[in-house]
């Protein structure tokens, strides 16, 4: 006997499983209590079944799910498709079936994990993510298991590789943004389309995924605003450097007095901290939390083996609790009502890159606007005017997400003001 597992997609990171399974086999059947077999793999089409059994691929592959569905013998089905469909729909009839389910599909389960994980409970069957965020980081069964004692308060994350490793590139090596997402491309590190990479959609699923396990609240991924890094500039990047910043993608999940709010946006870290030295494909989860006080979860957020070893330790959990009977067990067991933090109080420092004509009397405008809002300057740096315009550079004190808007709609409303850029900064 052995315990049978259907795949379902063998792309870069299912193609990593079998790596594991053959080179750690004595200890994955040991924490398994059984063997581990690949009973049979979906592929789109005989093309691409042909294509795998030339270059050497020894499995049953099959094309119509329905031979993995109905197959009594396969108790845990893994889904490493991606996207949402047809990946729900088989997810569902899967579980709808009694299977169990492993996935690494992030965007599935930031928008509809709530009615999988659902149907999963109703089935009794386990449905587990552990590789959908920060791929070869064990970050949502360290949130899930090792803090349970502890009362998370903030969770900052690097969450996507593919942006990351283009900044690292563009801002350390001065790759073009064409040349560094190529390569990411190539490593196997971007989506089939990068916009979700690009534009923080990726890290923002990731984000939504966080809030369950960190503070028990799902949030609608509508809710979560989220800004890429095509909003970036070469200008952001001196400026930040030259104020002791790095800029990065950072995913920002926290709960204040109202509530909890999530988004990802390109953030200025600064230098000291220790998401700023998260560089190339590295992921890093930055929690804070009243218990261990600060703690970063650093390592690998894509690639096929580090992946792949998340999806299979769900995989080895899985086994572990049919052997012991209770496989019907949540992932996460934290779940409370959802608050939405209340924007008055969400509040941050931020960067302000505006072109203001060059003649007098333009930082006394601006300083009224901020004024009015009760705003306050931390720090104002006038760049070298090019006979036209200049570009003022503003890092603020602390203001509420409601003063934000105030400020961006008093400033957009300056016809001869240009707003260049608005960036969230991180300290105290
Ligand atoms: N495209 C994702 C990234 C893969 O670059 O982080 C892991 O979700």
């Amino acid at each position: 006997m052995s315990i049978k597992i259907g795949l379902l997609g063998f792309g870069t990171v299912a193609s990593g499983i079998p790596f594991l399974l053959s080179e750690n086999s004595e200890k994955v059947v040991a924490a398994s209590r059984d063997e581990l077999e690949i009973a049979k793999v979906l592929v789109k089409d005989d093309e691409e079944k042909n294509r795998l059994i030339a270059a050497g691929n020894d499995y049953h592959f099959v094309t119509n799910v329905d031979e993995i569905l109905n197959d009594t013998d396969i108790q845990i089905v893994v889904e490493l498709m991606g996207r949402i469909e047809p990946a729900r729909t088989f997810i569902t009839k899967a579980l709808e079936a009694g299977k169990n389910v492993v996935s690494a599909n992030k965007d599935l389960i930031a928008t509809h994990g709530k009615e999988l994980i659902a149907l999963a409970q109703e089935k009794g069957v386990a449905f587990y993510y552990e590789a959908a965020v920060a791929g070869g980081i064990p970050i949502l069964r360290t949130l899930a298991n090792s803090l349970t004692s502890d009362k998370v308060t903030r969770i900052l994350g690097v969450l996507n590789g593919t942006s990351n490793f283009m900044m690292t590139k563009m801002v350390d090596e001065g790759w073009t943004y064409e040349d560094a997402l190529k390569t990411a491309q190539e490593l196997g590190y971007a989506e089939s389309d990068p916009t979700n990479d690009v534009e923080g959609i990726d890290a923002a699923y990731k984000a939504v995924i966080l809030s369950q396990f960190g503070f028990g609240m799902t949030i609608d991924f509508e809710t979560v605003e989220h800004k890429g890094i095509t909003t970036i500039t070469p200008d952001d990047v001196a400026v930040a450097q030259e104020l002791g910043y790095v800029i990065k993608l950072v995913g920002d999940v926290r709960e204040v007095e109202s509530g909890v709010s999530a988004e990802v946006s390109p953030t200025f870290l600064p230098k000291e901290h220790p998401l700023a030295s998260v560089n190339d494909v590295m992921n890093a989860v930055f929690v804070e939390s009243i218990g261990i006080g600060e703690s970063m979860y650093y390592g690998p957020g894509a690639g096929q083996k580090p992946t792949a070893t998340s999806v299979l330790a769900d995989i080895i959990r899985i086994s572990r609790r049919i052997k012991d009977g209770n496989v019907g067990k949540p992932f996460n067991e934290f779940t409370l009502e959802t608050r939405l933090a209340n924007p008055a109080d969400i509040k941050a420092k931020y960067y302000f890159a505006i072109n203001v004509p060059d003649k007098k009397g333009q930082i006394l405008r601006l300083a009224d606007i901020f004024n009015a809002e009760d705003v306050s300057f931390e720090q104002v740096l006038q760049q070298k005017a090019n006979g036209t315009s200049a570009r003022v550079v503003i890092i603020t004190h602390e203001l509420s997400k409601t003063q934000l808007e105030a400020v961006n709609t008093q400033l957009e409303a300056q016809s001869d003001f240009d707003v260049v850029n608005i960036l969230k900064v991180l300290g105290d």
